[in-house]
């Protein structure tokens, strides 16, 4: 509630609503029905887009996924923004892909549609992206959340991917993203049994990096958001890049990126700034270039 208030508050002060449920971010932005788009952390340099089809437990649907890839894109391009948040409600972060949207979809249609080719944005985004995570991450809730470079959940998350139970599965990276993050046996039987796991049980397993109270998990993805924004985006767009490269590559390979885009960063001021800095004893002054 406090957050949709922000949402609103937001809006009243750029006098820019458009709608029932729909938001304008800035006078010049686009105009959002399913997400709240702001700017967050002290110096606004944190993205910050929350689901908002609360009554659905923000069931992905294809027009929720359209404004997602929409705001990244606008934060991609900010040359401000360091970071983005992407978080849900108390209840659910999301409950999975909209499965009144999909009830009466045919193999042609998904098939010769390319059926949610749009839905990989967030693992395409240069910038690094933080999910806080409170209540239901579901199917496709699930799915956006490990498409995120890092995830925090709130005590009470919940995570799972019940498409098993509906007849189909996961189709978002889920068999994916899960397996490499949680090892085969758990995910094999989190796929195969629809069986959700605790917060708790995800930070064991190693999906989440860390689980804090309900009513704290988004500030603190803020605060790791602003403190990733402080470095160089150009050298943290690399360093992100590389770690990406381990899911992707051979050993070698991985090696052989991660040596090249480290000898890359010798190509930039920051680079220099951030080492000159240490040798002078003082805080580093990045410029992102
Ligand atoms: C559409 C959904 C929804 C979904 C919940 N709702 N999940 N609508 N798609 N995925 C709607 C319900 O229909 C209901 O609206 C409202 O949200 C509240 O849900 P309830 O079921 O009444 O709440 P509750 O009893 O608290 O149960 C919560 C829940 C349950 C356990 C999360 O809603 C649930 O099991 N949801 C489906 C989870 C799921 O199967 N996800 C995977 C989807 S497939 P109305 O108006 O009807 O009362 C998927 C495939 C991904 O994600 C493939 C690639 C992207």
């Amino acid at each position: 509630m406090a957050a949709l208030c922000r949402g609103v508050l937001r809006v009243a002060v750029h006098g820019c609503r458009y709608g029932p449920g729909m938001f304008r971010e800035f006078s010049s932005g686009p105009s959002y029905q399913y997400i709240l788009v702001e700017r967050r952390g002290q110096s606004q340099n944190v993205g910050f887009i929350q689901l908002n089809r609360p009554k659905a437990l923000n069931a992905l649907c294809d027009g929720l996924m359209t404004e997602i890839n929409q705001a990244l894109d606008s934060f991609e391009l900010d040359p401000q923004i360091g970071a983005i948040v992407i978080t849900g409600g108390e209840k659910a972060f999301a409950a999975g892909a909209d499965i009144k949207e999909m009830q009466n979809r045919t193999f042609q249609e998904c098939y010769g549609g390319s059926f949610l080719s749009h839905w990989n944005r967030v693992s395409t985004v240069k910038k690094p992206v933080i999910a806080a995570v409170n209540g239901f991450a579901l199917g496709g809730g699930c799915e956006l959340a490990m498409m995120c470079d890092i995830i925090y959940a709130g005590e009470k998350a919940q995570f799972g991917q019940p498409e098993i139970l509906l007849g189909t599965i996961p189709g978002a990276g889920g068999t994916q993203r899960l397996t490499r993050a949680v090892g085969k046996s758990m995910a094999m039987e989190m796929v195969l049994t629809g069986d959700r796991i605790s917060a708790q049980e995800a930070k064991a397993a190693g999906l989440v990096s860390k689980v804090y109270p309900v009513d704290k998990v988004v500030d603190e993805a803020v605060t790791c958001g602003e403190k990733i924004a402080k470095n160089s985006k150009l050298i943290v767009s690399m360093a992100k890049e590389a770690v990406n490269g381990a899911f992707e590559l051979s050993l070698s390979e991985g090696n052989r990126l991660e040596k090249r885009l480290f000898h890359s960063t010798f190509a930039t001021d920051d680079r220099k700034e951030g080492m000159t800095a240490f040798v002078e004893k003082r805080k580093a002054n990045f410029v992102d270039q």
